[in-house]
């Protein structure tokens, strides 16, 4: 699904379970039900949950009184705002001009080979999720990708999936690392 695609509403669908206090807590700091709020909530809401839970987003709505279609316009207007959990990792691939013509549609096709994944999709095991950028600011150092937290300059289009292979070795690792120190 794309990352920003209107979910449509199904009565057989079952409800997403999350906990609501933290959206409860963001609510009650409110100082007062205006939509001049709305903006700032949703981002507030996902940088507890990572993405914009439907539950979380109906109790947003009730307070500020906003409809279904204002709400889902204002996510369909901001790119960063998701209402889909995205992969532990998120891979900004640049597609500005310098990183375009320095092989990012070529890091796009291997990325997209592997995990088959497009810009605003997450693979299967919810590891990666696939984003572009117009620029990231450092286009001397085409092609550049920020993947989490961490920026990658002068990728070598052929390493790409050396570059994410290492996230994924991370991710596996982790848990045993964590058993060990128990
Ligand atoms: S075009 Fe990619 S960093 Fe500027």
């Amino acid at each position: 699904m794309e990352t920003n695609e209107i979910p449509i509403a199904d009565p057989e669908t079952e409800e997403e379970e999350i906990d609501i206090a933290p959206v409860e807590e963001i609510i009650k700091n409110l100082p007062d039900n205006s939509r001049g709020h709305l903006i700032p909530t949703l981002q507030k809401v996902q940088d507890v949950y990572r993405y914009l839970p439907a539950p979380a987003m109906e109790l947003v709505m009730d307070f500020l009184n906003v409809t279904q279609a204002q709400i889902y316009g204002i996510i369909s207007f901001y790119p960063q705002l998701r209402i889909t959990e995205p992969g532990k990792y998120i891979i900004k691939l640049c597609y500005g001009t310098a990183c375009f013509v320095k092989g990012a549609p070529i890091i796009g096709d291997k990325i997209h080979d592997r995990y088959h994944i497009r810009p605003g999709e997450t693979d299967a095991s919810k590891l990666f999720t696939l984003q572009t950028a117009s620029c990231l600011g450092n286009c001397g150092a085409a092609p550049m990708a920020l993947i989490g937290d961490d920026t990658h300059g002068n990728i070598d289009p052929e390493q790409t999936l050396d570059v994410l292979g290492e996230y994924k070795k991370d991710d596996a690792e982790a848990p045993a690392t964590e058993e060990a120190t128990v």
